[in-house]
C-alpha cells in the first residue's frame, strides 16, 4: 500500500526519515485492517490511528518550524494542509470504527495513503529546492 520510492525524497535526511515512518505506520494500519479472521480488531485499528495522528503532528511541527525558521513564503498555505489532515484524523469518531471496522478502516487507509502521497509529492516538494539552497539537507 505505502511504498517508498526516491521520488518522495526532499533531500533532507530528517524529513525523509519522518516520511518513511509515516509510511510504516500507514502499512501497519493497512495490515490490521486486512486481516480476515473475523476477530474484533477495534483496539488495534484505533491504536494505529492514534499512532498515525500523533506522529503526523510531530512531523508537521518539525517541518513547519524548518519552513518558518528559513522564511519560506508558502508556510501558511502549507500549514493549512497539515491542519486539515490532523483535523480529519481527529474527527473520526470511535463509534464509526467500532460499527463498521473493515469499511471505515479501508476508507481511512485510502484517504491517508492518497493524502500523504499527494502532499509529499506536491506540497512538500515545493520547499525542497528552497531549503536545499539554504544548505539544509
Ligand atoms: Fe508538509
Ligand atoms: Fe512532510
Amino acid at each position: 500500500m505505502f511504498k517508498w520510492k526516491d521520488d518522495f525524497s526532499v533531500n533532507i535526511k530528517s524529513i525523509d526519515e519522518q516520511h518513511q515512518e509515516l509510511f510504516r505506520i500507514g502499512n501497519s494500519l493497512y495490515n490490521v485492517v486486512s486481516i480476515k479472521d473475523g476477530i474484533d480488531r477495534y483496539d488495534e485499528i484505533m491504536e494505529a490511528l492514534y499512532e498515525m495522528k500523533d506522529y503526523a503532528i510531530y512531523h508537521f511541527d518539525y517541518e513547519e518550524k524548518l519552513m518558518k525558521d528559513n522564511g519560506y513564503s508558502k508556510f501558511l498555505k502549507h500549514k493549512r494542509q497539515h491542519d486539515a489532515f490532523v483535523n480529519k484524523l481527529a474527527s473520526i469518531e470511535d463509534k464509526d470504527v467500532d460499527r463498521k471496522q473493515k469499511e471505515v478502516g479501508m476508507e481511512l487507509i485510502i484517504f491517508i495513503a492518497n493524502w500523504i502521497e499527494n502532499h509529499i509529492l506536491k506540497t512538500d516538494m515545493e520547499y525542497k529546492k528552497y531549503l536545499n539552497n539554504k544548505g539544509i539537507s
